[in-house]
């Protein structure tokens, strides 16, 4: 354990280098060889195991932890079934998730879970008493150097950690986009009590098993990416229903142009882009009053209209044009592959 209580090199263990960025950088705290703590994920759900498949496709000791004996039997497959998926598409090295993959264990029991542990990934569902007694219990039994983390979309951090009698500074949200094993996205965001040292620990861990941390200054509802999707999400739903454009034509819209784009670059650069040698100051003053009549006519509804899940389901039906879940998630999943591939190769 570093003196400063921080995640050590030693403590993550090793990571891979397929794919070329996954894994290692200078602030990773993550070295080749040495002895390694395990991580635990509380709550072997929809994105526990998810989370458990990317910990264990970077060679890490993972400890999965939930109160439904089926359900944990069901994410040691799922997890193991991810990071293979990882390791077969170049995303993760195979003697790494191996390794990880062979040291994957299953308990009912928090304690037991979470002893020796250098950080707790909380992923059970969205209940704020019962996230704050599980963290009450991590704390108790947790080492007092151990990161604890919930992965939830929309509970407050500052309301959760308050339950970690003990060490509430080393209490913080880490929320992945789904899947988290697939989506480097993970969103950073510290309580009110949360040390900047916890968050600093917390981005090299994550960094360290591939993903790409973003870090907010305080805890806020949709974090940012869920903030934005919110946003895009209500003007898309708005065309549909002021009958400008079908549920198709909108999602290619998106698609095909700006979230193409968005794939490479985020709004900022690619709009300093859209300024030419002049950047964003150049951008804004041409095009900020044809943006600001824009923005004048954006909705502004904050509740759903009654009429959007049945017309939205309508134009649905004829976008899939009868292709059912496994199939899209699976177009879906190679498609994301094949951009996480591309984007590390560029990066090589
Ligand atoms: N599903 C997503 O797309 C997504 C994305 C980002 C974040 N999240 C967040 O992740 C968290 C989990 O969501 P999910 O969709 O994976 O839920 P889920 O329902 O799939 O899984 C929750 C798991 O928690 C377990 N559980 C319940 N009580 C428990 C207890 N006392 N101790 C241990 N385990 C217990 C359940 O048995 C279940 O396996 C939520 O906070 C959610 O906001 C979800």
């Amino acid at each position: 354990m570093p003196e400063d209580g921080g995640v050590s090199r030693n403590d993550v263990g090793d990571t891979t280098d397929a794919g070329a960025s996954r894994a290692r950088n200078d602030e990773s705290g993550l070295e080749a060889e040495g002895p390694r703590r395990p991580v635990t994920v509380v709550g072997a759900g929809l994105t526990g195991a998810s989370w458990a498949g990317l910990f264990a496709a970077a060679g890490l000791e993972v400890r999965l932890q939930d109160v439904d004996e089926k359900r944990l039997t069901a994410a040691v497959d799922r997890a193991g079934a991810a990071a293979r998926f990882l390791v077969e598409n170049g995303l993760a090295d195979a003697t790494a998730a191996e390794r990880g993959i062979g040291l994957l264990t299953a308990t009912t029991e928090l304690a037991e879970a979470v002893a020796d542990a250098v950080h707790v990934q909380e992923c059970v569902r969205e209940d704020l008493a019962l996230k704050r007694r599980l963290f009450a219990a991590a704390d108790r039994a947790a080492p007092s150097d151990a990161l604890v983390c919930t992965s939830s979309s929309g509970l407050s951090i500052s309301e959760i950690q308050t339950a970690a009698a003990h060490h509430p500074e080393r209490c913080l949200a880490a929320h992945p986009y789904n899947p988290p094993h697939l989506v480097p996205l993970v969103e950073l965001a510290p309580g009110r009590l949360t040390t900047p040292d916890a968050l600093t620990r917390a981005a090299a861990f994550f960094a360290g098993v591939g993903k790409e941390p973003v870090t907010l200054t305080h805890d806020l509802p949709g974090y940012i990416a869920n903030r934005l999707s919110a946003a895009l999400w209500r003007e898309a739903v708005d065309l549909v229903l002021r009958g400008v454009a079908t549920v198709e034509d909108v999602d290619t819209a998106v698609r095909c142009g700006p979230g193409l784009r968005w794939a490479a670059m985020g709004p900022h650069l690619l709009y300093d882009l859209g300024g030419g040698e002049e950047g964003i100051r150049g951008h804004m003053e041409h095009l900020a009053a044809s943006k600001e009549g824009m923005l004048r006519d954006l909705a502004t509804w904050t509740a759903f209209p009654a009429e959007a899940a049945e017309t939205l389901d309508a134009g649905l039906v004829r976008e899939k044009a009868g292709r059912g879940y496994a199939e899209l998630t699976a177009e879906r999943d190679s498609l994301l592959v094949s951009f996480m591939r591309a984007r590390h190769r560029l990066r090589r």
